[in-house]
């Protein structure tokens, strides 16, 4: 089954409001549709509002970086799904490393982001990914099939058609080690194999499930030639307009 693309820039907890539209406009200026690729980028919550104007009636999709699974309430700093539509994303990222990792997200509680988002509309990239240690002690499926598990609990099939996975072994995130393109081609596969088990094979073959870490523009290309890598989740690389643009580029 032939899969589109998807090439989302994750800008992290970088850009002021000035460089976030002047860096959204540079990429949208030189989109142009294809409907085999989809391109996103996700700005830090200010800015989501300002990109969404910018690149409004352009190609260029706006997702998140995070969301809370409510639909409003006394939730101090957190917003809602219903808010990131309203300013204008369609995409939000959930179950990143850095937020396993560094915030220290449950996974009970990125299960409830994943469905709630879901519910209200959003297409959810949900990433998953072995540490180094976990990989060096040859646990990488396990770990993916667990994240898979527990982060996936309770979304049916239809549900899939709004979830793309993303593949990012947290070793080769801003490090500057990409996996090598048989290392993430195995991982997706497996991720494939686990959503088949799941959901049946016509689903599995459906859902796009990205690489990320590292991608750069010297290794985009042969990394989304494997046959199971459908996009990338971009970070430090996304950050440039050349660059993601390069990138960008490579998937078509
Ligand atoms: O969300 C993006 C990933 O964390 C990859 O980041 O491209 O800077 O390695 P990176």
């Amino acid at each position: 089954m032939a899969r589109k693309k998807l090439i989302a820039g994750n800008w992290k907890m970088f850009t002021l409001s000035a460089g976030a539209a002047q860096l959204a406009k540079a990429v949208a200026d030189e989109l142009t549709a294809d409907e085999n690729l989809l391109v996103a980028v996700c700005p830090p919550f200010p800015w989501i509002a300002s990109v969404a104007a910018v690149v409004k009636g352009t190609p260029l999709l706006v997702g998140a970086q995070d969301v809370y699974p409510a639909k409003e309430g006394a939730f101090t700093g957190e917003v809602a799904p219903e808010m990131l539509l309203d300013a204008g994303a369609s995409y939000v990222i959930i179950g990143h490393s850095e937020r396993r990792h560094v915030i220290k997200e449950s996974d009970s509680l990125i299960n409830e982001k994943v469905k709630f988002s879901l519910a209200s509309g959003l297409k959810v990239i949900y990433c998953i990914g072995e540490t180094l240690a976990q990989r060096q002690a040859n646990e990488t499926n396990a770990v993916l099939e667990q994240q898979l598990s527990s982060g996936l609990a309770g979304v049916d099939a239809a549900g899939m058609a709004n979830v793309v996975i993303a593949y990012e072994p947290v070793w080769a995130i801003g490090t500057g080690v990409n996996a090598t393109t048989e290392q993430a081609q195995n991982a997706h596969a497996f991720v494939r194999s686990q959503l088949a088990k799941t959901y049946g094979e016509n689903v599995a073959q459906a859902v796009l499930i990205q690489y990320g870490g590292s991608v750069k523009p010297d290794n985009a290309k042969d990394l989304l030639s494997q046959p199971d890598v459908d996009g990338a989740l971009v970070g430090g690389a996304s950050l440039k307009a050349d660059s993601f643009l390069a990138i960008v580029r490579a998937a078509m």
